[in-house]
């Protein structure tokens, strides 16, 4: 072969190897479900995140088409909804978390918030303020699994009164509400004794695996 074919040669074989692998990776995208975790504390990695990543780790476990993909909202800039402006995003940290919730392959949310009051914190308001774009211009989470947990300082400090809030936002989605596996019907409920250590909470860390569970589970049924 003619020294120019030949590189001719080597460069197209690149090219039709690297389509090749393109292919494959959007073939296994496809192929996978994934859910995603959001963690509404702004004290970043902390209990609510952690308990958000134990009900993650075994929603993966369920089934190996499932992936999973926690997203900490802990220091992380993330306004209430504003009336938009012509020409101007808000500009906040919301746009780099927005594209996991458009994500084709998008299965199932599980959203976790501290208790603030025997409430939602105001950076969990925010977030589900703002993920008020995917209803437009149709409702892009519509029938996709989602459910909530929440971690309290006191075992009954009203962690299932957030978990109630967010799953009453979500209804504006239509997207389907699920709780999670017995002893979680209403979504997982954990207690942070002060520690910060919330594996210590054995109940809690069952309700939080419980709930991925669920939402796996659904998640699967959905998507068929
Ligand atoms: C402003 C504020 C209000 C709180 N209100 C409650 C409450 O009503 N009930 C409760 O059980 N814990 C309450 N807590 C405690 C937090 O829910 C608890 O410390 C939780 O672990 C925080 O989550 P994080 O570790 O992910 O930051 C409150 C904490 C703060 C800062």
């Amino acid at each position: 072969m003619l020294a120019q074919s030949r590189r001719n040669f080597i460069k197209a074989a690149g090219a039709a190897a690297l389509v090749g692998t393109a292919a494959k990776k959007v073939d296994a995208i496809e192929n996978e479900i994934l859910i995603v975790g959001v963690a509404c504390s702004p004290r970043k990695g902390k209990t609510t995140a952690a308990s958000v990543q134990a009900a993650l780790d075994t929603a993966k476990s369920v089934d190996s088409k499932i992936t999973v993909e926690l997203i900490d909202l802990g220091g992380r800039d993330i306004s209430g909804w504003k009336p938009p402006v012509e020409g101007q995003n808000v500009g906040d940290d919301f746009d780099l978390i927005l594209p996991s919730f458009k994500a084709p392959n998008l299965g199932g949310i599980i959203i976790g918030t501290p208790v603030y009051f025997r409430n939602m914190s105001s950076l969990c308001a925010a977030f589900l303020e703002r993920l008020s774009v995917m209803r437009q211009p149709v409702l892009q989470l519509a029938n996709k699994a989602v459910g909530a947990l929440s971690v309290g300082a006191y075992r009954n400090g009203g962690q299932e009164l957030a978990i109630q809030q967010i799953q009453t936002a979500m209804l504006c989605h239509e997207a389907m509400i699920v709780g999670g596996k017995s002893g979680a019907f209403q979504g997982a409920t954990l207690w942070n004794d002060g520690s910060d250590d919330i594996t210590k909470d054995a109940f809690g860390m069952t309700s939080a695996k419980n709930l991925g569970m669920r939402v796996a589970e659904a998640a699967l049924t959905l998507k068929g």
